[in-house]
């Protein structure tokens, strides 16, 4: 019996360096960025919209100058770039934040809503005067009219003009008949977005694609406000008339606790006629 002892203790050691090993195989693969795609087909749009998502970036590291970033946006040639929310964090240095907002304002059109880390330590009254001074709208409760769509900003003001349901519900009184994309930060609230009925396209994230996922299992292991085995992590979820995609983000190098299979992403969205989509 004593010579066994080493023999098991050898075997749980070798299994658990091997078990590291995989752990950090699967987080350096789960690093890079990419890009998804998503189409809208409408009959409410007569020309094609061109939309790129940026969400929950944390300030988080994109190469020297933000290169591999701003080059993903540039390569998809958007007609506007919309922020949804914890671009700027609360803890962290927001220096990669502002050279990438820098960048993008100077090119795109944006639009920008804040998430629950802007919002913190009293911090969305400076980024949001910041992001203004870029040249990019901040959308507060309200709607901004966008090559034949309307964008309607879900954004708590944090300092106690709206709160974020009041938001939403000025975003919807100002919605008009045509396709209206509701920019709201928390995916878990989308039945209250689509009590209102007049919200074609919600684009969400917060959820940080659930941190880990096990490819065609399980879609997320824990995001924040959702809990463990998140329902709306990341991807497209289709509903009656409206259709939410949220975003998995593009933190990477905040969180102690690495991605795994759940890649950062930017996320382009094409708004198309339906007679295109047929042709
Ligand atoms: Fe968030």
């Amino acid at each position: 019996m004593k010579k066994e002892k080493p023999k098991k203790k050898s075997l749980f050691l070798r299994v658990l360096v091997c078990l590291m090993i995989i752990f950090v195989l699967l987080a350096v693969m789960s690093f890079p960025l990419k890009t998804v795609h998503y189409s809208i087909p409408t009959n409410e749009v007569t020309e094609p919209v061109r939309i790129i998502q940026v969400s929950d970036l944390h300030s988080s590291w994109y190469g020297k100058e933000m290169n591999t970033l701003i080059n993903a946006v540039r390569k998809e040639a958007p007609d506007a770039v919309v922020l949804t929310g914890d671009i700027y964090d609360d803890i962290v240095n927001n220096d990669n934040t502002r050279t990438f907002l820098k960048a993008v304002s100077a090119e795109y059109p944006c639009f920008y809503i804040s998430g629950n880390h802007e919002l913190r330590r009293n911090g969305w009254k400076t980024y949001r005067e910041e992001a203004k001074s870029m040249g990019i709208t901040v959308l507060e409760g309200e709607n901004a009219d966008f090559m034949g769509i309307t964008l309607c900003g879900a954004s708590e003001t944090g300092d106690g003009r709206l709160t974020f349901d009041e938001s939403v519900e000025k975003c919807a009184e100002n919605a008009d008949d045509g396709f209206n994309v509701l920019l709201a930060h928390y995916p878990e609230n989308i039945d209250f977005y689509r009590s209102f009925g007049k919200f074609d396209l919600i684009l969400s994230g917060h959820a940080h694609g659930g941190q880990w996922r096990v490819p065609f299992l399980i879609n997320g292991i824990f995001s924040p406000d959702q809990g463990i085995f998140p329902e709306y992590a990341g991807g497209e979820y289709r509903f009656d008339s409206e259709t939410m995609i949220v975003s998995r983000g593009l933190e990477r190098t905040k969180n102690p606790v690495p991605r795994i299979f759940n890649n950062p992403e930017l996320v382009v969205i094409d708004i198309i006629p339906e007679s295109e989509e047929e042709t």
